[in-house]
Order: structure tokens, then C-alpha cells, then sequence
């Protein structure tokens, strides 16, 4: 038998000398009133029933109770291992409810523990990220400024060469400071989102106004469907939405390949809201890479290649946006035809 709780003869001594007790009492009662019994007879029962509801109860404590919360205290450690799913429950005892208790508990724990290590883990990766992604510009400026130092400034075309290279560079040092600004706030819930009505028709012309001369230079156009609705009213955060579709747009400007490029701008209405596609007939996206081009600082090996003086932070912001908005973005595309986004957004509210 296994090793005995100080607890169970504790609890047996008083059940037992309870059940003696009154039985005492009862056998001195009849011995008064009708003198059935000697009083070494109620002695000797004394001592046989005393010995025997000991023993009784020492084994009903150890089984039905010390046995019960010894499973419990085995199932935490189990725990730590992942196994507690077979740890073994009885279904009938009166501890199952503490039992299943720990048992709840312990996987609400293990689960909490996963996501902060993968937490964790996302943490590191984004910090390694960063220092990686801010090193490259500073390193470029370092070297230039030497380059100048080291008689550069004496030769104009290398002059003015590097200090150009120099300030690309810082521009993009702080575009990757404002988006990691951005994409901090956005993360954190700071943001709060500016929700009026209007019309998203009016905001993509004026985007549209926005990034001509810079399509132009990419011998791109950008194409905006005015003929399916007179106005597209939607209820969200303008501001906001100017931001998404400047990256969605800048994106399509930014990766086109072709002698031609079109970019074409549709709206459709889907009953509580308007889904809004913006499609490219750029180089595409590589199907392994369509799961990660969400993620911070992910670009495909064209993006990386061919310095697009981007951040690798833009679908990253454009996502936290849409769905700080409930909203969802989706992207098709095929190798050397295209590449579509689509996104939804809420209908104007009225009250
Ligand atoms: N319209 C597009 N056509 C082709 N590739 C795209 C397009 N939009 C995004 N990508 C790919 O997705 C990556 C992530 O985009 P984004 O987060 O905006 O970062 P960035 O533009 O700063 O590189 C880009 O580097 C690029 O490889
Ligand atoms: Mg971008």
C-alpha cells in the first residue's frame, strides 16, 4: 500500500472514537435500564469496534479522498510536460470538479505561456529586423561622408553624386522611423480611428491626383472606375484610408515592370459594404511568398533587390489599418500577369 498522509489516521482516530462513542452510550443506556450486558462485554466490544472503524476508515480516506487530491497534485507537474491531457480522472468522486478545475486552469496556463513565448519570439525576430534594416542606410551615409572626407569633395561629379546618395538614405531612415512609428501606435491600440461618412470615390481621385507625377515616371497610369457608381459613401477613418491606398497604389506604381503600365482602380457593392480592388499588371508576387508580404519588414527578392526605397513596413500598416477597421484585405496574383488587392469597406451609416 502506498505510503499513508498523517491526515488519514487522524481523521480515522475521530470518526472511530465518534462511532465507539455512541455506541457506548447506547450499550450503557440498555445496561441501566435493562442490565442486558456486563460492562467487560460493552469493553470488549468497545475495543473490537473501535479497532475495526479505525481500520474501516483509515482505508476509506486513504481511497476515496487522499488517493483523489494525490491525482490532482500529479496533474500539475503533468503540466509542465504537456501530458496532462492523460493524466487519469475519475469520473464518479466528489473531487472531479477540483480535479477538472486544476485541469482547466493548468491548460488556460500553457496557453498563455505558448503565446507569450511566441510573443517573444516575434519580439526578437522584429528587434533583429530593425537593427538590420536601420544599419544599411547608416552604414551608407558613414561611407559616403568618408568618401568626401577622403578628397570627394574635391571632385564635383563625386560631390554631388554622394551627397545625393546621402540624402536618400536619410529619407529613408526616416520613412522606416515614421512607419515603425506608425505601426507601434497601430499595434499597441493607441490608434484611435476618426470614423465620419464619405465619399471613398472622391478620396481615390484625389490619391489618384496625388501619385500621378510619380506614375508618370514609371511610365504608369492610373486608371479609376467612375462609371459604376456616382459616389461610393462608406463610414471609416479618411485619413486612414488616404494611407492605405497611397501604399496599395505606390506598391503598384513602384513594381511595375512593363512598357505599359495600368493600374485599375473597381468598386462593387456588397450589401453592407463596398469592396474596393486595386489591380496591377506588374510582375506579380511569387505564390510562396502571398502569405508573407503582410508581415513587417517582408519583401519578396524583387522589392530587395531593385531599391525601391520602401520599408517593408507598408502592407503591414495597410493591414493593421483595415482590420482596426473590421474590415479585410485579400491579394491575387500571377507570376509575369498581375497582382490584385482587394479590400472591404464599411457603407456610409446614417442615424
Ligand atoms: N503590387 C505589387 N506587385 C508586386 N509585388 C508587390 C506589390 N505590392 C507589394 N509587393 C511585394 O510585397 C512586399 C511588401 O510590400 P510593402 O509592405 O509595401 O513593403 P515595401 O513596398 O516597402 O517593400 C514588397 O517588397 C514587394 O515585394
Ligand atoms: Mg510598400
Amino acid at each position: 500500500m502506498a505510503a499513508r498522509y498523517k491526515e488519514t489516521n487522524k481523521v480515522a482516530l475521530t470518526a472511530a472514537g465518534g462511532v465507539v462513542g455512541v455506541l457506548t452510550a447506547l450499550m450503557l443506556l440498555i445496561y441501566f435500564l435493562s442490565d442486558g450486558f456486563h460492562l467487560w462485554q460493552i469493553l470488549i466490544i468497545d475495543v473490537v469496534v473501535f479497532i475495526s472503524s479505525f481500520l474501516f476508515y483509515q482505508s476509506a480516506v486513504d481511497k476515496f479522498i487522499y488517493k483523489k487530491i494525490k491525482l490532482i497534485f500529479k496533474t500539475i507537474p503533468a503540466f509542465r510536460t504537456g501530458k496532462a491531457n492523460k493524466a487519469k480522472f475519475f469520473r464518479h468522486d466528489s473531487l472531479e470538479g477540483m480535479n477538472e478545475a486544476v485541469l482547466e486552469w493548468g491548460q488556460k496556463q500553457r496557453l498563455e505561456i505558448e503565446e507569450l513565448k511566441k510573443m517573444a519570439g516575434y519580439r526578437r525576430e522584429f528587434l533583429g529586423n530593425i537593427s538590420h534594416e536601420l544599419k544599411t542606410p547608416i552604414f551608407n551615409i558613414q561611407g559616403y561622408i568618408l568618401t568626401l572626407l577622403d578628397g570627394g569633395l574635391e571632385d564635383p561629379n563625386i560631390n554631388k553624386d554622394y551627397l545625393v546618395r546621402t540624402e536618400k538614405s536619410v529619407n529613408r531612415l526616416i520613412a522606416i522611423v515614421d512607419d515603425l512609428e506608425e505601426i507601434s501606435k497601430l499595434e499597441s491600440g493607441e490608434v484611435k480611428l476618426n470614423l465620419t461618412n464619405f465619399d471613398f470615390l472622391e478620396l481615390t481621385k484625389d490619391v489618384g491626383d496625388f501619385l500621378e507625377m510619380k506614375a508618370r515616371k514609371n511610365n504608369a497610369s492610373i486608371q479609376i472606375d467612375r462609371q459604376s457608381f456616382k459616389s461610393v459613401l462608406v463610414h471609416a477613418d479618411k485619413k486612414r484610408f488616404r494611407q492605405v491606398l497611397i501604399n496599395l497604389i505606390e506598391n503598384a506604381i513602384k513594381y511595375s515592370d512593363k512598357e505599359e503600365n495600368k493600374i485599375n482602380i473597381k468598386f462593387f457593392d456588397l450589401d453592407e459594404n463596398y469592396l474596393i480592388e486595386i489591380k496591377d499588371n506588374g510582375p506579380g508576387i511569387p505564390e510562396e511568398s502571398l502569405p508573407r508580404i503582410f508581415e513587417r519588414f517582408y519583401r519578396t527578392d524583387k522589392g530587395r533587390s531593385r531599391d525601391m526605397g520602401g520599408t517593408g513596413l507598408g502592407l503591414a500598416i495597410v493591414k493593421h489599418i483595415i482590420e482596426a477597421h473590421d474590415q479585410t484585405i485579400s491579394v491575387r496574383s500571377k507570376m509575369g500577369q498581375g497582382t490584385t488587392f482587394s479590400i472591404t469597406i464599411s457603407k456610409a451609416k446614417y442615424f
